[in-house]
């Protein structure tokens, strides 16, 4: 019976392989030759001249040239957004502000389906995802963020609250549109400015929303929008006239950014890396599980910083698992991210592909045992085919740092101490998830896993309504849902 039952779904989904392709098309976005700076409400040249190219990584291609923005154009971008606040984001009543925020949104929606085409052209990320996923949750921030503008005596009862003042936004390449919504939705319903830089590789769906705030008619410096890489970051990060730093990105340049606002005044909230474990008792749902496995390091190649990187299985189950996995990977399309059908999109660059293959070769230097299904890849284009890991020791670097990629660790336990014990034992705390039928169960390891956010029976769902943040190198503060207020206010006296 049972045999029979995984031939029908073998079936279906050897069926879901064959598909005619189903491209988005591309004319439903316009991408311009060229891209300026958004500052004090217009685009502008970058001072220096310079422009860089950013690529479709799923071909190769050059998409448009961006600008880069120097010490000089992030200072103007600063003091515009300085000048915004005092004089006018401030002053401004706060159910006004509230109606800025709201159109934002709206506009996102409208422009949705460009939105998400940009986003897969530039970025590699499947379409599928773009379209459910980043844009539909960027445009609910603003929507949710609009809500608190005018409410903040609620959020802080009995306190009374003033914003930091102009806020300098770095954000990374695995969610572009989403990170800027993360980060400046909650900034403005405080009343604070923003000088916000995307990462160099995806900087098209910030410039698009530049556009909308530019049309949304957002007083002039309130979002300020400049692009470059790191140094344009660092520039951000060191100007005299910022108040508060949020940051999305590596743990390395977390570090740095610590080291360079010590002894400053400047706030910081810090959100970088993870190694997310898994976990699956033998009492959980089984195929449930397995298919919350692949969702969480499979779809989006592995480029999300809670992607469930290592995995967990109570023994008696471990065999049954792994064979349920590899049929499933079997079973996964990779290739075209503009194609509705595909799982597994192009890795964002080159550079990023070269570390995973790196890892991939370690994986197996270490003495663990390399799983890959059979399918394709592209050749042109950054992909990599999904990959599992079994006879992993803990102690072994796959199963101890950030891959950011398709690469999944798995390892066996017995006891639920012993899984607690591994699962914490990384430098990371971001996320977990655990499988399990029993409530008690899942209670018991929520307190005692080490991660900001515990996914039970579930993995990798986001809500603007609930707080995400890591422990450990994974960073600190809180982004999202009422917490995600406290990051850009000063509690200036209890009433
Ligand atoms: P990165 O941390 O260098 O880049 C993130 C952002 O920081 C980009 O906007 C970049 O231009 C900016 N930046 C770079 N150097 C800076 C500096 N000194 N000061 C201020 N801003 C600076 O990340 P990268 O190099 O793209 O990826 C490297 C690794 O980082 C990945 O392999 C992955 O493991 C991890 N990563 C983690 C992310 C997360 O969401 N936690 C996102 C992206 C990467
Ligand atoms: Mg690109």
């Amino acid at each position: 019976m049972a045999t029979k039952k995984n031939n029908t779904i073998k079936l279906k989904f050897d069926s879901a392989r064959n598909l005619a392709p189903a491209p988005e098309s591309k004319s439903a976005a316009k991408i311009d030759p060229q891209y300026d700076l958004f500052i004090n409400g217009k685009f502008e040249k970058p001072s220096g001249k310079k422009y860089f190219p950013t690529i479709n990584p799923a071909t190769e291609e050059k998409l448009s040239m961006i600008a880069e923005a120097n010490t000089a154009d992030v200072n103007k971008a600063v003091v515009a957004a300085r000048t915004a606040y005092d004089k006018t984001w401030k002053k401004m009543p706060a159910a006004e502000r509230a109606k800025y925020i709201y159109r934002i949104a709206r506009m996102i929606q409208e422009r949705a389906r460009e939105f998400a085409i940009i986003e897969t052209l530039d970025g590699g990320k499947p379409i599928r995802e773009s379209r459910d996923f980043d844009v539909p949750t960027a445009a609910n921030h603003f929507f949710y963020y609009a809500g608190w503008a005018d409410k903040l005596e609620y959020a802080f009862p009995n306190r009374r609250t003033e914003p930091l003042g102009v806020a300098g936004q770095i954000i990374p390449w695995n969610f572009p549109l989403l990170m800027a919504a993360w980060k400046i939705a909650p900034a403005l319903a405080c009343g604070n400015t923003v000088v916000l830089k995307p990462a160099e590789n995806t900087s098209l769906t910030a410039l698009k929303l530049a556009e909308i705030i530019q049309e949304a008619d957002l007083p002039p410096g309130v979002v300020n929008i400049i692009t470059g890489a790191g140094a344009t970051g660092a520039a951000i990060v060191n100007h005299a006239d910022v108040n508060k730093i949020a940051f999305t990105g590596s743990t390395e340049v977390g570090k740095i950014i610590q080291r360079a606002i010590a002894g400053t005044n400047k706030k910081a909230t810090l959100e970088l890396g993870g190694k997310a474990a898994n976990i699956i008792f033998d009492d959980a749902p089984l195929d449930q599980a397995v298919e919350g496995v692949i969702n969480g390091i499979f779809f989006n190649q592995g480029h999300v910083c809670c992607a469930g990187s290592r995995l967990y299985v109570q023994e008696s189950v471990f065999k049954e698992v792994v064979r349920k996995l590899k049929d499933r990977l079997e079973t996964l399309i990779v290739g075209d991210p503009m194609d509705k059908n595909t799982d597994i999109g192009a890795i964002n660059s080159k550079a990023q592909l070269d570390i995973i293959n790196k890892y991939i070769r370690i994986g197996q230097q270490e003495g663990a045992e390399m799983y890959q299904p059979s399918c394709a890849v592209p050749k042109k284009g950054f992909f990599c085919k999904p990959t599992i890991f079994t006879n992993v020791a803990q102690s072994n670097r796959i199963a101890q740092e950030e891959i950011f990629g398709p690469v999944l660790a798995i390892q066996s336990f017995r006891t639920d101490d012993e899984v607690i014990e591994k699962a914490n034992n990384t430098p990371y705390g971001l996320s977990a998830g655990v499988w399990t039928d029993k409530g008690s169960k899942i209670f018991n390891l929520t307190t005692k896993l080490r991660a900001g956010v515990v996914w039970a029976n579930t993995f990798n769902k986001f809500d603007p309504t609930s707080p995400f943040g890591g422990y450990k190198e994974s960073g600190y503060g809180r982004e999202g849902g009422l917490q995600g207020l406290s990051a850009y206010v000063n509690i200036i006296e209890n009433r």
